[in-house]
């Protein structure tokens, strides 16, 4: 099939190169003209594993790849899927003015194209989005009839940063959102490369029912995880390992173990967008739902957590600590929404010199957080030489590693945010719940 991808972000380029992996021509459309470039390189513009063979594949060998800044690119292809942002405003519901003014001018190039195109969003949007806005405004902008000339469906995608070709390639579930018959079909068409190749479920439903899925599945994960923080503050009050529990309770299938780490809490883009999206909406509605609004209070209460558990045994006014992770998870340099952001606050405010260290997410701490006061060390060692606590805030394997490091503390008491560390000889360790 002909496809054209809106949106070269880090769902729009996975995507595109993906589909490309499938045997479909591909065309990303991006208005940034250096993006584009990128692409036609054969470069990805984002850091994603498995993305720079794929590109460089695609765009140099197959030819199934290729980038462009000009929207009348899509006329040459079947099915539009649209990646574009959509912000948080500051209530948490998403801004939606870039999704409207890109399938704006979307519907506009299509109003020249002879017989049906389909339209698919990829972003995600709060149930109704489709329907409501999207699909009228495509309409409107294109004049042509809704699932007589133009179809528009919704395609949530559930990839995780870090494994998102993978989990694109090799999906647990396919979610087809569509309100009439010949828009499910060229989503078939679409995945059918796919859904031939693996064993996955394919799940075809309405655009409504398409866009809440998305939205509880990862409300769904978030509370997982601070339902297990919760679990896990009672815990450590009780002298309880946490980790043993959720390894015991990982065994009851109807549980699972995924998503029982307990620790600092969730970050990233998404949990913290979508759960406070998804709260507006409801929100919006006249109803406050109890459970996600916990699970949100329970994120942010640990890095506090943490923090106080630190002046249980130092007071850190006028000394160095070493913070260990700035990235919201290891495997990525993103710190969009990092618990780190909230221990460097915690820390200054305690009077602390706060000597952070990542391996990849520096640069972006500083750009995302100027307010913050921390100095860089180009080593964990080099951050603990001299420190008199240490706080693991995000678990790269480098940190796991660490031993005679430690030595070179002034004081040697280490706190582990993210159950990353074993306890050593020579060193006073606290884990956050265990
Ligand atoms: C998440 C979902 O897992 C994807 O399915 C979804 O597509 C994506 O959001 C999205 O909406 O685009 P991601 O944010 O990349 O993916 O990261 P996860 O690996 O799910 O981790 C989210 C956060 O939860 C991280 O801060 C992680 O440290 C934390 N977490 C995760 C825990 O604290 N404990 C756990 O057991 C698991």
């Amino acid at each position: 099939m002909r496809i054209s991808v809106i949106g070269s972000g880090y769902v729009g380029t996975t995507l595109a190169a993906c589909f490309a992996d499938l045997g479909h021509e591909v065309v990303n459309v991006d208005i940034d003209e250096e993006v584009v470039a990128t692409i036609n390189r054969g470069e990805p513009p984002i850091h994603e594993e498995g993305l720079p063979e794929r590109v460089a594949r695609h765009v140099t060998e197959t030819g199934r790849l290729r980038a462009t800044t000009d929207y009348d690119d899509v006329l040459e292809t079947e099915a539009t899927f649209v990646a574009l942002p959509t912000p948080s405003r500051d209530d948490g519901s998403i801004d939606l003015s870039i999704m409207e003014a890109g399938t704006e001018q979307l519907g506009e190039t299509l109003s020249t194209k002879e017989g049906w195109h389909t339209v698919v969003v990829k972003s995600t949007v709060v149930p109704g989005t489709t329907q409501d806005l999207i699909a009228p405004t495509v309409a409107a902008a294109s004049g042509k009839a809704l699932g007589e000339e133009i179809g528009v469906g919704m395609n949530p995608e559930f990839l995780r940063e870090g494994t998102a070709v993978a989990d694109f390639l090799e999906p647990d579930k396919v979610v087809l959102g569509a309100d009439d018959d010949r828009t499910l079909a060229d989503l078939r068409t679409v995945y059918e490369p796919l859904t031939e190749r693996v064993d996955t479920a394919v799940v075809e439903t309405g655009t409504r029912e398409a866009e809440m899925m998305k939205y509880a599945n990862n409300a769904f994960l978030a509370a997982k995880v601070s339902l297990i923080n919760d679990l896990g503050n009672i815990c450590k009050e009780l002298g309880v390992d946490t980790y043993e529990v959720a390894d015991a309770m990982g065994l009851d299938d109807r549980i699972t173990r995924a998503f029982l780490d307990s620790g600092l809490g969730w970050g990233g883009s998404c949990f913290p967008k979508d759960v406070a999206a998804i709260v507006a909406a409801a929100r919006d509605e006249g109803y406050e739902p109890p459970m996600l609004n916990a699970a949100v209070e329970v994120n942010d209460l640990m890095p506090a957590r943490l923090l106080s558990l630190l002046d249980d045994h130092v007071d850190v006014d006028g000394k160095q600590v070493a913070l260990l992770g700035l990235a919201f998870k290891p495997g990525t340099d993103d710190v969009r929404n990092t618990r780190s952001a909230a221990l460097v606050r915690g820390l200054t405010d305690r009077g602390a010199d706060v000597v952070a260290h990542d391996p990849a997410a520096v640069e972006r701490m500083r750009a995302s957080f100027p307010e913050l006061d921390f100095a860089v060390a180009d080593s964990p060692a080099e951050a603990l030489d001299g420190a008199h606590a240490c706080i693991v805030a995000t678990a790269w394997p480098d940190y796991s590693a660490l031993d005679d490091e430690f030595d070179a503390m002034a004081h040697p008491l280490v706190l582990d945010g993210r159950h990353c560390l074993e306890p050593r000889d020579g060193i006073v360790y606290e884990g956050l719940t265990w």
